[in-house]
Parts: C-alpha cells; sequence; structure tokens
C-alpha cells in the first residue's frame, strides 16, 4: 500500500506527524510526504519539522505566497505530476488550507483515493476561505475522519453516506498529549507570573486597518492589567506595517516571532488566558483546561465551546475587556475534555486506511 500524504502549512504539520508515525508500523507499507510550501520560512516550517519528528519530504513543491486561486492552482499543476508519478493507492490530506483542497480536487480526478483528516468542521461562514476548502475537500474525499460528533452530523446533512465516514478523534491532540513532557519556554524570554497569550492572523481581524486598530487597542488596555505576549504572524506583521500601526512603539506587549511547537505549547500552558483566532489553538486550550477567548464570530471547533474553556468574543472588544476583568478575578469558564481527544486517534486512523485499502 502507497501512501502519500501532503502537508503545506504550519497547521498541518502537527496533524500529519502522528499519522504517519502510526502507519510505519504496517508491513508492505510505502510514504511519501509532499510539502507544497504554503508556508516557507523557517519558524513556520522547517522548526516543526525537527521538533515533532517529522520526516524530511521526499518533494517539496515550495509554491509559496499568493492569491488563493494562485496558490491553489499552483499546487494543483505541481502535485497532478506527482500523483500521476507515484501513483499511491491513498491522498491523505489534513484541515483546510489551499493546499488541502488542491491537493483533493488533483486526486479526485485522477481516480486516487482521498482520505481526509480533521473532516466535518464547519463554520457555517462562507466568508472564510478555510470553510469553502473544507467543504470542498469533504465532497470529493472518499474517507472522512472526524475528530468530534458534531463533524458526522455537518456530513450528514451535506448528504455524504455514513459508509464514508469514520470519527476518530483529535489527532492535533495526540501530537499535544506526546510533546507535553518536551515543552520549554522561549529561551531569553522574560515572563510574569500572569499573562495573556495572543496569537492573530485570520483575514477578518488583521486586513482591514479599522479592525486591527481596535484590536490593537483592546489588547493595550488588557496589558495594564496583565502581560501581553505576542508572536506576530508573518501575515499580520505585514498588514501592521501597512496599516502604519507601531506595536512596539507602545512598549505594552511582549512581541516574539512566530514560535516553535514546544515553546508555544509551553506558553499556552502556563497562560493565564489565551486570545485568539486560530482554529488549533482553540483546541489545544481546551484540552489544557486553560481559558480561551476567540476573537471570531463563529467556530468550526464548537465542541470547543460546548465542553471546552473556549468563549466566542467576535469583534466586541468590550466585551474582551469584560471576559479578561472576569477571568483575572477567578471566575474563568471551566470546561472538559471531548471524548476521543486521548492521544490515540492517529492509531484509529492508520487501521481504518488499513482496513478501507482491501475495500
Ligand atoms: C494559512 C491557512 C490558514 C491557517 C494559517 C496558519 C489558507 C487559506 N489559510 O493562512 O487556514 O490557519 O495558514 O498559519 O490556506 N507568509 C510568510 N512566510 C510564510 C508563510 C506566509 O511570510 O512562511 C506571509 C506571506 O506574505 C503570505 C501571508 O503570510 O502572503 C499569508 O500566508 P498564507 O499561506 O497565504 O496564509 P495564512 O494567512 O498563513
Amino acid at each position: 500500500m502507497h501512501i502519500a500524504h501532503v502537508v503545506g502549512a504550519r497547521p498541518n504539520f502537527m496533524k500529519a506527524a502522528p499519522v504517519i508515525a502510526a502507519l510505519k508500523g504496517f508491513s508492505g507499507m510505502t510514504q511519501i510526504l509532499v510539502h507544497t510550501g504554503q508556508h516557507y520560512d523557517a519558524n513556520m516550517s522547517d522548526v516543526f519539522f525537527r521538533q515533532l519528528g517529522l520526516p524530511t519530504p521526499d518533494i517539496n513543491l515550495a509554491i509559496g505566497s499568493g492569491s488563493h486561486a494562485e496558490q491553489t492552482a499552483k499546487v494543483m499543476l505541481a502535485i497532478e505530476q506527482v500523483f500521476t508519478e507515484q501513483r499511491p493507492d491513498w491522498v491523505v490530506v489534513y484541515g483546510d488550507i489551499n493546499s488541502t483542497v488542491a491537493a483533493t480536487l488533483v486526486s479526485a480526478k485522477l481516480g486516487i483515493r482521498v482520505a481526509h483528516v480533521e473532516a466535518g468542521l464547519r463554520s457555517f461562514d462562507r466568508t472564510m476561505p478555510e470553510e469553502l476548502n473544507r467543504l470542498v475537500t469533504d465532497q470529493l474525499a472518499d474517507l472522512l475522519l472526524t475528530p468530534s460528533e458534531d463533524g458526522d452530523a455537518n456530513l450528514r446533512r451535506e448528504g455524504i453516506p455514513d459508509e464514508r465516514i469514520c470519527r476518530v478523534g483529535n489527532v492535533m491532540i495526540d501530537t499535544l498529549v506526546r510533546l507535553l513532557p518536551m515543552a520549554t519556554p522561549p529561551q531569553g524570554v522574560e515572563l510574569q507570573s500572569r499573562y495573556a497569550l495572543v496569537t492573530l492572523h485570520r483575514p477578518s481581524n488583521v486586513d482591514e486597518p479599522q479592525a486591527l486598530t481596535k484590536l490593537i487597542s483592546a489588547l493595550v488596555d488588557v496589558s495594564r492589567h496583565l502581560q501581553v505576549v505576542f508572536p506576530i504572524h508573518p501575515r499580520t506583521r505585514k498588514r501592521l506595517a501597512d496599516a502604519h500601526i507601531d506595536v512596539q512603539a507602545s512598549n505594552c506587549f511582549l512581541l516574539l516571532e512566530p514560535l516553535g511547537y514546544l515553546q508555544f505549547l509551553a506558553l499556552q500552558q502556563d497562560a493565564t488566558i489565551v486570545i485568539t483566532d486560530s482554529g488549533g489553538i482553540q483546541e489545544e486550550t481546551t484540552f489544557l483546561g486553560v481559558p480561551c477567548l476567540t476573537m471570531r464570530e463563529n467556530t468550526e471547533r464548537p465542541i470547543t465551546v460546548t465542553l471546552g474553556t473556549n468563549q466566542l468574543i467576535g469583534s466586541d472588544t468590550d466585551r474582551l475587556r469584560n471576559q479578561v476583568q472576569r477571568i483575572l478575578q477567578g471566575q474563568a469558564k471551566r470546561g472538559t475534555i471531548p471524548p476521543l481527544w486521548d492521544g490515540r486517534a492517529a492509531q484509529r486512523i492508520a487501521a481504518v486506511l488499513v482496513g478501507a485499502s482491501g475495500r
């Protein structure tokens, strides 16, 4: 059985690592890893390969940045050649990025079976590029590996037959469970006993200068009550510069470059509050029991709100200020860990894939 895994951007890497490792154990199994190169900076890509123990990609398509159409088209053109030469039995795609949908479209047209890890998540917000990627990927994939019950329900509602859906749990938590003992804060960073960890990169928060200015000014207010630690995504750095917002000038934030997996995990674990618009961080904070304030109107991961520590703040910066106060006064939301977020999702994925190859 020959499997091609396709990864492209930071949130893919921690999902692919445990699946590749779990599949290694099966005899007659060959695997290749294709990196599309959607993320290419050392601190957005290389450091993750090292820390997660991912094999060096067999193929790097080096497609880089660009408009959505450009990125998707470049991956499609390059990966068609790879799949035609390699003829994998399965292509495994992860998450919801442009590389995911591009690889899925090409595989489906070549008649190669596709397994989608993290299938079924829906924000029901079609202004998000990731939602479009999720919808198309799930329609075309042959095997939909979901992290939670809501994923199964969404897929059924879209008319996907039960035989294609398999709930395996949250594979990103596999990586978290394995690497938590190795998590170490970044060197040379002076953390206070209480701090808010902030990440922002969604177009809805950073692409519009007015929204970005409002958000930064709310974070300045937060910094009056506790330290604000802010590793800045390259996209956000560019948008701040374009909007002439000098986050350094105020001296209110501990600004950092994007961090490695182990460093960021350590910061999450000890944070008093996490403020984010990321998808994966909503899940990691739920697992860690850390209060998470999500700067989005909706989430494709509702289980982090119903069971976990996550709260949707939207773009309401007054609500952000109020919720920070509540948490500081000891009234943080408590949560539980969702079912099948147990560190063994990749083993279940491997078993399903190997079983499905006989069909
Ligand atoms: C992508 C994913 C998003 C995911 C995020 C995690 C899509 C549609 N979006 O968004 O779902 O949450 O990754 O980070 O696929 N850049 C660099 N160096 C890099 C990568 C990006 O400088 O290594 C800059 C480029 O200017 C680029 C911009 O960041 O234009 C945005 O990168 P891009 O890959 O287009 O999307 P992300 O916003 O990172």
